[in-house]
């Protein structure tokens, strides 16, 4: 989500570094923006010089001493792994200025315990700022305030949120938070029906298509998020919420075993590029 994310930020008029420790990937980011930039030319939506202009606001580095030096922001989109989450803070905070805004988003993870690990003076400054994906298309942004998150920093989130043209919506810091609570079982729901063989995983996803008109069904829309972070997601849930929350579906954790993560390995519950729905 890491490029999305930059993007809706360079459109807003922002200047953006992508880190990544493997600099290539932060190129490969800049390229996919660079490609949904010129989708949205030949689609008449932005004109060439705003294609120019957005792409120019965007730098890549490998370096997290230069990407923290001058930032106002920090947004972590790392994989959802608290420990490599509280070791890339702790990284961040020894570079970035005193008054830097921190803001991860972490899908399901406590804001209060990736605060906690962090020096106390920088607690404040540290919000959870969830996006949803695509996210140049998704109009929301889920605010999570930790224990000691100050109302500066939820004013602050507010503040860009309008300016990125996105809504807020602040849930509590409890895991999956909001959209994630609800969405999470439902689309287990869907996979446990799909493995009692309740229908085909077409007839799921064509029931959720035309009976509630929802963009994509279950399954799919699990491809689209990735099997292994609703495996993590789901995890969490469950730790967190203890019985009776139903275990992850079997074939969700076989499809993640055997690598099979959704659009983004080619398999999930269907294979890619898919002929039709
Ligand atoms: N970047 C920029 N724009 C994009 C895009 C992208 N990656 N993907 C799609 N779009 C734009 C297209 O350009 C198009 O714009 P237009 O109508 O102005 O021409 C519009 O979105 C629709 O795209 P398409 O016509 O290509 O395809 P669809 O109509 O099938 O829509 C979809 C694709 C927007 C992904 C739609 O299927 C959808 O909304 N799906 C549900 C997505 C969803 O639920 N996301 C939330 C996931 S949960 C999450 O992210 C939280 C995490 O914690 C798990």
């Amino acid at each position: 989500m890491g490029h999305g994310i930059g993007q809706v930020f360079a459109a807003a008029g922002n200047n953006v570094v992508l880190y990544e420790p493997e600099v290539a990937r932060a190129e490969a980011g800049r390229a996919r923006i660079g490609a949904s930039l010129e989708r949205a030319v030949a689609k008449g939506k932005i004109t060439e010089d705003e294609r120019r202009a957005q792409l120019g606001r965007i730098t890549v580095t490998g370096s997290l001493a230069d990407a923290a030096a001058k930032v106002e922001l920090v947004v972590e989109a790392v994989f959802e792994d608290e420990q490599v989450k509280h070791e890339l803070f702790a990284a961040v905070v020894a570079k970035a200025p005193a008054k830097a805004i921190l803001a991860s988003n972490t899908s399901s993870i406590s804001i209060t315990r990736l605060a906690a690990a962090l020096p106390a003076e920088r607690r404040p400054r540290f919000v959870g700022m969830h996006f949803f994906s695509p996210v140049p298309v998704m109009p929301l942004i889920e605010l999570t305030r930790g224990a000691e998150t100050d109302d500066v920093t939820e004013a602050y989130v507010r503040e860009i949120a309008a300016e990125l043209g996105k809504q807020v919506i602040v849930s509590r810091d409890r895991p999956g938070f909001i959209v994630n609570r609800i969405l999470m079982p439902y689309l287990a729901e869907a996979m446990h029906a799909y493995e009692e063989g309740l229908g085909t995983a077409e007839d799921i996803d064509t029931g959720a298509r035309l009976g509630l008109n929802h963009p994509m069904g279950p399954l799919e829309l699990a491809d689209f998020i990735g099997l292994d972070v609703c495996l993590h997601i789901m995890e969490v849930l469950q730790a967190g919420f203890g019985a009776p929350y139903r275990a992850p579906p079997p074939a969700l954790r076989q499809l993640v075993d055997a690598g099979h993560l959704g659009q983004k390995t080619g398999r999930g519950f269907y294979t890619y590029p898919r002929e039709s729905k």
